[in-house]
């Protein structure tokens, strides 16, 4: 299930999607408060509690009692299918500005963990896909060590969604595809980005970019550094959060994977999956 119809990001780190000029607004605002917040800045002010009464206003609610996530609710016991309504059910509020945007974490082969926001560009029973660098310091620790853990969270419907799972890359022939679809801005910034190294500065890279687009007037070919990694789920949990605390996890794994499904602590889903409630 490819998604569609998502922000790709380019050199300018602007975006191609219809709401750039939404969030070039945004921006701009963003750079207004930090230059305040910057100016008044005090050395001394080193540590932000943000615990304490004066945070209080952070503290938000959640969902109401209605909300609360009950087993029987469960739109399926299949986690590939409950994901699925979920991310429709968000993708279709229009509230969120890009619900394909997940946290993605790997870790080296000395267990170093480090996790970055990616975007989801396909997801289905055969796994959740992401595009990438492969040089770049998860495609390499996704190549060394091929587990990683997705999270989303939608902050306006108070939900998330971890995925822990193996990794493998997809065809060549996919990566071509979905990189013929992407924007011609796009397309250039994966070739010269040598991503997660480090540049001299901006302007190095511009001037790169200029010389890329130049040799490539029509068709800008896919480089065989990069390319997509499929996340392949063996553990699902989804999660409601609620004003009290008392959030709502539900956890799926396959059933195959535990010694047994007693009914009480475990039970068992649909289509060979598992699933316990967890304590919040
Ligand atoms: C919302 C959002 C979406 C992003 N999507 C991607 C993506 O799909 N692929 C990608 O390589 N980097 C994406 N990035 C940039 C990554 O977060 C990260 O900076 C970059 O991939 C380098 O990560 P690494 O050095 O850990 O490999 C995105 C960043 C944000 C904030």
């Amino acid at each position: 299930m490819a998604v569609k119809g998502e922000r790709d990001e380019g050199i300018d780190g602007r975006g191609d999607g219809d709401r750039g000029g939404d969030r070039d607004e945004g921006t701009t605002d963003v750079r207004v408060k930090h230059l305040i917040i910057a100016r008044t800045f005090k050395m001394t002010d080193t540590s932000v509690d943000l615990s304490g009464k004066s945070s209080a206003a952070m503290r938000k609610p959640y969902s109401t009692q209605h909300d609360v996530l009950l087993e029987d609710d469960l739109e399926s016991k299949n986690p590939f299918k409950l994901f699925h309504i979920w991310f429709e059910g968000i993708k279709n509020c229009g509230k969120v500005y890009e619900p394909n945007a997940v946290c993605l974490a790997t870790s080296d082969i000395n267990g170093r963990p480090s996790a970055r926001m990616v975007l989801l560009k396909a997801y289905g029973n055969e796994g959740f896909t992401i595009f990438t660098n492969y040089e770049s310091r998860k495609g390499q620790e996704m190549i060394e060590n091929p587990k990683a853990s997705l999270l989303f969270y939608w902050d306006v419907f108070n939900r998330q969604v971890r995925i822990e799972g193996t990794v493998e890359k997809v065809s060549e022939a996919e990566s071509v595809e979905y990189y013929g679809c992407r924007p011609r801005a796009s397309q250039i910034s994966a070739r010269i980005s040598q991503q997660s190294r480090a540049v001299e500065s901006r302007d190095k890279m511009l001037e790169i970019y200029k010389q890329e687009e130049l040799k490539y007037p029509t068709q800008v070919p896919k480089p065989d550094f990069w390319g997509g990694f499929r996340i392949i789920p063996d553990a699902f949990e989804f999660w409601s959060g609620q004003t009290n605390r008392l959030h709502d996890r539900i956890r799926f794994f396959r059933a195959d994977s535990v010694e047994k499904v007693d009914g009480k602590l475990t039970k068992l889903g649909e289509e060979g999956w598992a699933y316990q409630r967890l304590q919040p």
